[in-house]
């Protein structure tokens, strides 16, 4: 019962992945709920059945929760956003705000939900916690006095912050507090904890959580980190729920034995997940971030991250001949990831993700990459659809002067940098043998 029809995509068949799933980063950038009705709409229309919510992150609170208000009144709305990436970088001046309330988010699941599309929530912790932090600074690392200054209000910058949680017993509660609210209004049985890029060094560096580590009998901030989120998972365990984290969840101490593990950085630890028995989802950002470049067109609107041109979207291959025989067997999924530091509007959104997820979605439905001549055969019906639906799709020829962005810098990648990179990153979850 799609209010829109399906896309002429190659959707034949039985799907060979259960989780077809895109994640929307509404933290970074708020999108009011007709735009989220009609994102709904198209990844129906592409046959996916998964939309993971990014509710929270430094740069914003989005999920109401009634026991903790101000995780709205005050983590919902930063007073500028950065503009650009990189060193020059400025402010852009303009205040964003906007949460979605709890009865917005239950008409969300039924609409999602009639539309074959299950929404994954996901509260990012323990780091990400600019927003938390600015609502509540008794839940952040050192003297409150000293966190309130640090964090004024939700992160006005991107990037990788060093604000984290603290790991008192009070702020597990308040998790929890706020995952109970989180099931009471999603029904998902896999909800997110996030997990990612939580930062060390206030941990390290706080006397009072060096003291709670080794009350523990914890041999370092890793096993901290797996500790925070072994407590939720448990918590959520009760609930009837298990977890999604991302795969820096497998540092530190083994992860909740049903927790399924988006796999983002490489394949180590989609590897590693795998052979720990746990349901993998393969979102590699080489070939599934939507927010990365289209090319290396130096007009592309805030270049980011590594190209990412629809032949490479086309090109992913989730579990090649080759992979290891756990992988074949626990690989539940895949997923694209659409962060949205730099999509500011429901246009510049679309720039980014289409055309993009027709070749995701097809891949995601057949298992393999697409015979990238087949598929251009067919890519002027596709984006004749694309076209009737009112989607501002990227031209296969580069962007039109309304989608560049003249002036605002961006940070692109080497391929072979990040790749260096990502393997200094999961060093620690590769194989030993
Ligand atoms: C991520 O890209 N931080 C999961």
């Amino acid at each position: 019962m799609s209010s829109i029809d399906r896309a002429p995509l190659e959707l034949d068949g039985e799907p060979r992945f259960a989780w077809r799933g895109v994640m929307l980063d509404v933290a970074r950038r708020f999108r009011p709920m007709p735009d989220l009705l009609r994102f709904v709409d198209l990844l129906a229309a592409h046959g996916l059945n998964v939309l993971q919510l990014h509710l929270t992150d430094d740069q914003g609170w989005r999920f109401e929760v009634r026991r903790y208000p101000r995780l709205t009144e005050a983590g919902g709305r930063r007073s500028e956003s950065q503009l650009g990436h990189g060193p020059s970088a400025t402010g852009d001046g303009v205040p964003h705000e906007g949460w979605y309330t709890q009865r917005e988010l239950r008409e969300l699941v039924q609409y999602a939900a009639a539309r074959g599309i299950r929404i994954v929530p996901e509260i990012d912790v323990p780091g990400h916690a600019c927003a938390v932090l600015a609502a509540y600074p008794e839940y952040g690392v050192g003297e409150v006095e000293a966190v309130r200054a640090r964090v004024p209000e939700p992160w006005t910058r991107f990037g990788i912050s060093d604000e984290v949680l603290n790991v008192e017993e009070e702020t597990v509660r308040f998790v929890c507090d706020v995952f109970d609210e989180v099931c009471d209004v999603f029904d998902s049985e896999v909800v997110g904890i996030g997990g990612d890029e939580a930062q060390k060094r206030r941990w390290h560096e706080d006397p009072r959580t060096q003291d709670l580590l080794a009350e523990r009998g914890l041999a370092d901030e890793a096993e901290l980190q797996a500790w925070f989120l072994g407590r939720i998972a448990s918590h959520l365990a009760e609930r009837g729920r298990r977890v999604v984290g991302w795969d820096e969840m497998l540092e530190g101490r083994r992860p909740a034995p049903d927790a399924v593990v988006a796999s983002w950085r490489g394949s180590v630890g989609a590897g590693l997940a795998a052979r720990l028995g746990h349901d993998v989802v393969l979102c590699p950002d080489l070939w599934t971030y939507l927010d990365y470049r289209q090319s290396d067109d130096p007009e592309e609107p805030i270049p980011v991250g590594t190209v990412l041109s629809l032949r490479d979207a086309a090109s992913f291959d989730p579990v090649p001949d080759d992979a290891p025989a756990a992988l074949r067997d626990r690989v539940v999924g895949v997923q694209a990831n659409v962060w949205t530091e730099h999509l500011d509007s429901r246009e510049r959104l679309d720039y980014a993700v289409f055309p993009r997820l027709g070749a995701f979605a097809e891949v995601a439905w057949n298992g393999g990459p697409l015979d990238w001549a087949e598929f251009g055969s067919r890519l002027p019906g596709y984006l004749a659809w694309l076209e009737a639906q009112g989607v501002d799709f990227r031209p296969l020829g580069g962007p039109r002067p309304d989608q560049q962005r003249p002036g605002v810098p961006g940070v692109p990648r080497r391929r072979a940098d990040r790749i260096a990179q990502l393997a200094r990153l999961t060093a620690d979850l590769a194989d030993p043998a």
